[in-house]
This record gives C-alpha cells, structure tokens and sequence, in this order.
C-alpha cells in the first residue's frame, strides 16, 4: 500500500482556467483530507483515454467539464446517479468495487447557493432562459422544489419546447417554454436564471424589459470579477443580481462530499474565491468562467 495522497482532477478541454483544483485543495485542508488534486488537459477525441490512463493509475475521482460531460455520462452509464439522469450528463465520477460511477452536482450546486442566498423558492415564479446542458442541468432541481411556475425561454424557441416537454411530468410546477417574448408574458418573476453562454461572450440574452418581480433575484451561472452584461440589466432594472461563483463551489462541495463522505463548509471557500475574483493582482484569480 502506497502512501502517496490520493489521487483526483478535473479533466477538461481548455482547463488552464479551471478553478477546481484551488477549491478542492481549501475543502481538503479544511476538513484534514490527505488528497491531491490536478487539471487533466484532454485532445477533444482523447477522453476515453486520459480517463482510462487517470483511473488505471489509481485516481480516485475526477470531475468532468465542457466539453465532456456528455461522454462522462456515456462513461458511467452503468451506474449514474438520478441527477445524473435526469441532467443527461455527468460532472463527477468515481470507481468503485473497479466500476465507474457517476452523478451531476451541478444542479444541487445551484440550489445550495440559491439558498444561501436568502430564496425561497417554493410557490416562486421561475425564468429558465436557456435551453443547453447547463439549463437542462438545472431543470430538474429547480422542479423538484415546489416553485409555481417554471418557463423556459431560448433564442431557438424550438429547443425550449424539447427541454419542456423532457420533462412534462415532473414536479407539481406549471412546466411553460417559449421564446425570448414570452418572457414578458404575466412577467414578475421571483427568479431569473441565466443558464446561456451569452456571459461567455460579454453578451446578455436580448430579453424584454420589466422581467423582475418586487425584490426579485436575476442569477447568473457564470461569474466573473464585474457584473456579467445580464446582471447589470437587472440591477439597472431594480432587481438583486448574483453571478455563478456561489454556485461553482457548492458543486465542488458535493463533489468533494461524494468522494470523501465529508461536506465541506462553503462559506470560507467561497469568500476566497471572491476575494481573488476582485483582487486579479493575487496569484490565484479566477478568470470568468462556468467552471
Ligand atoms: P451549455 O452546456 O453551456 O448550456 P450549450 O448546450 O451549447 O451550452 O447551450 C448554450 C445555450 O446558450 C443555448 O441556450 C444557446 O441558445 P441557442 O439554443 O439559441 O443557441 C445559448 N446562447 C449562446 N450564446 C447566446 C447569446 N449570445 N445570446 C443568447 N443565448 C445564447
């Protein structure tokens, strides 16, 4: 038996800007955990392999980003998770008894962080806008908590209507989807979630005006050191803006629960995070980004 730590990464293409491996390595020394944890670069036709060579080699876990998560899920599909399932990707694997497993932490992430937050989401009015992997990630979650009403609403009207109809039959909420103007439709919304890239490319969703409920949240799953374009127009618009930081962590939290049995206390990690976001100087400044 080896003493060396053991062994984890998140494995990506890029994953420079990964901030993962700074996270996990806080959650390891608040909790005493002895583990390593490092970046995995994979060619975009190379997952199957580093993967392979990563658990051949001993690692013990590996968190899965763009633009893997679906061949993750491919990976693991012998033993996924319900979140897994009903996100259709995989963010977080492990081998056990020499089988892969695997589960999606996005969505509990962004829940935990709502809920930090101060929301109450049970009988609230929900703006999905969206309808890629981070939306879908985020749907059945977001269901699965009592809210009112849940509309979905993308630039492709089409692929709105496919994520809502995927799944009709959760949760007791009003399951709605359209284009971006039928986010003005009885608007008023508790909670608008930006699950686009449009932040990814300093861009916000061209959404109508007069979204936002008194005291709404307008939240944003990427983050960075400003306001993302989104966030800005709803605090011009008189709303609570968030960015995704929150949420990145939580994520890593139950990731790092999932392999090690332990959860780690976010709210330290994630003041770090912050202050290293606003200080870009400091050697360990995020960049913006989803992951
Ligand atoms: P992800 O896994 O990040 O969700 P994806 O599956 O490629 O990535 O989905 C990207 C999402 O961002 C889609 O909802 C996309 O809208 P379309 O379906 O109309 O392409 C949305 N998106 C990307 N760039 C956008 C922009 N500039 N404005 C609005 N929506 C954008």
């Amino acid at each position: 038996m080896g003493t060396s730590p053991d062994l984890y990464a998140v494995i990506g293409n890029p994953i420079a800007h990964s901030r993962s491996p700074q996270i996990h390595r806080m959650f390891a020394e608040q909790t005493g955990q002895d583990l390593r944890y490092e970046r995995l670069l994979a060619a975009l036709d190379g997952f199957d392999a580093v993967l392979d060579d990563f658990f051949a080699g001993g690692g013990m876990g590996l968190n899965v980003t763009v633009p893997f998560k679906l061949q993750a899920f491919e990976r693991a599909r012998a033993h996924l998770s319900e979140r897994a399932r009903a996100a259709g990707a995989v963010n977080t694997l492990w081998m056990e008894n020499g089988e892969l497993h695997g589960c999606n932490t996005d969505g509990v992430g962004l829940l935990r962080d709502l809920q930090r937050l101060g929301l109450q989401l049970a009988d609230a009015n929900v703006l999905l806008v969206g309808a890629g992997g981070a939306a879908r990630g985020a749907l059945g979650p977001l269901l699965a908590t009592g809210c009112r009403r849940l509309r979905i609403v993308n630039r492709t009207e089409s692929r709105a209507h496919e994520l809502a109809a995927a799944f009709a039959t959760e949760g007791g909420a009003r399951l709605e989807a359209g284009g971006y103007a039928q986010a003005a439709l009885d608007a008023g919304w508790d909670l608008v979630i930006n699950a686009t890239a449009a932040s990814l490319q300093d861009a916000a969703p061209d959404l109508p005006a007069d979204l936002h409920a008194p005291g709404g949240l307008a939240y944003d799953m990427v983050y960075g050191a400003q306001p993302t374009p989104f966030m800005r127009q709803a605090l011009q618009a008189g709303a609570r803006a968030e960015d995704g930081l929150g949420m990145l962590v939580e994520q890593a939290a139950e990731s790092f629960r999932i392999w090690r049995q332990v959860l780690p206390d976010t709210a330290a990690v994630l003041g770090a995070m912050r202050a290293a976001l606003q200080n870009p100087g400091g050697a360990a400044a995020p960049d913006a980004g989803k992951r």
